[in-house]
């Protein structure tokens, strides 16, 4: 697969494609004749994006379904009829992600940015993963950030509650959160023909930091930031070369950047502090989201 080439048939997920770089993802993949899921949490945002992707791809063959990340229940209604109605995975990326002011609790009670943007994409990959297994050789992109350089994830306190809660603090944990996800999902997948990496879209021109969820200076520093970022069809493409570039085919356990702006959409970079995204951290992280998870489960 590399970038110009046919994807004719391969089954993939965007979450949060009713906007931004998933969206725009979903436009290039669907274009080279991928079959493109796209997930959204609001069904009129969903549905519009859908007939958007639609026009701007010149295929029919994407569809919308509702997925909530914040939610337990709505990530396994969300599985439970995709594995009813699909036989293959061939990429899964988990692309949805926001950033919040306010210590917000997703449904089971979650800080909602290590909930949505970490535990819920980790609950989603895990119920897919044997599908994707047998679908190999498979994809599992997930959209982290620069950001995950200021992560530092606080072991103990995970769930932001014996802290006062610092928005962007939170957003960069969990984009470390997606890089450390990234790579023990490679150690655990080797040799399954399934790879999994992490991969920066660039500073880009988004729906990102907008939500109503997003203010104060966080909104003031994104629309203030506007016009020196990036266009989401130019920001999109280091999704579409983690999920699509021949040259990535059995890659795994990688950060790709784009950044500086310079560098191609999927130049493999060593991700900053290695301390920080050491093997061990992400055995942990994965031990933690399982232990979590479960407890929610009793
Ligand atoms: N923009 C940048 O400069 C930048 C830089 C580095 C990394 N990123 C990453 O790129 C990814 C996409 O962001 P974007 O810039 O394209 O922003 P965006 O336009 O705001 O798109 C984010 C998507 O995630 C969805 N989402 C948020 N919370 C969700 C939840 N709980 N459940 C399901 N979907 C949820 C949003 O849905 P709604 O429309 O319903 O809100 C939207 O579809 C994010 O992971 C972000 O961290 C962005």
């Amino acid at each position: 697969m590399s970038e110009s080439t046919d994807l004719a048939g391969r089954r993939m997920i965007v979450t949060g494609g009713n906007s931004g770089v998933g969206e725009q993802a979903a436009v290039v993949l669907a274009g080279r004749g991928a079959r493109v899921t796209i997930t959204a949490r609001n069904q009129a945002r969903g549905d519009a994006a859908l007939e958007r992707i639609r026009r701007d791809s010149g295929s029919d063959d994407v569809e919308m379904r509702l997925l909530d990340l914040a939610s337990f229940d709505s990530i396994r209604a969300f599985v439970e009829k995709w594995l009813a109605d699909e036989d293959r995975l061939d990429v899964l990326v988990n692309n949805a992600g926001a950033i919040l002011s306010e210590r917000l609790t997703t449904a089971e009670g979650f800080e909602m940015t290590f909930g949505s943007n970490h535990l819920g994409p980790f609950l989603l990959t895990n119920l897919l993963l044997d599908q994707l297994r047998a679908s190999a050789p498979a994809r599992i992109v997930n959209v982290a950030s620069l950001a995950h350089r200021g992560g530092r994830i606080n072991f103990s306190d995970l769930n932001w509650e014996s802290r006062r809660y610092r928005g962007p603090q939170a957003y960069n944990d969990s984009k470390l959160c997606n890089v450390l996800h990234a790579v023990e999902l490679a150690r655990r997948l080797e040799g399954t023909g399934v790879t999994a990496n992490a991969c920066h879209p660039g500073p880009v021109r988004t729906g990102f930091g907008s939500a109503e969820d997003t203010r104060g200076y966080q909104r003031a520093a994104m629309v203030l930031a506007r016009p020196f970022l990036i266009g989401p069809r130019s920001g999109a493409r280091p999704l579409v070369h983690a999920a699509a570039a021949a040259e990535l085919e059995g890659v795994s356990g990688r950060y790709l950047s784009r950044w500086p702006l310079s560098a191609a959409p999927g130049a493999r970079v060593k991700p900053h502090r290695p301390s920080h995204v050491s093997a061990e951290r992400a055995r942990r992280l994965w031990e933690e989201s399982e232990r979590l998870i479960a407890s929610r489960n009793r």
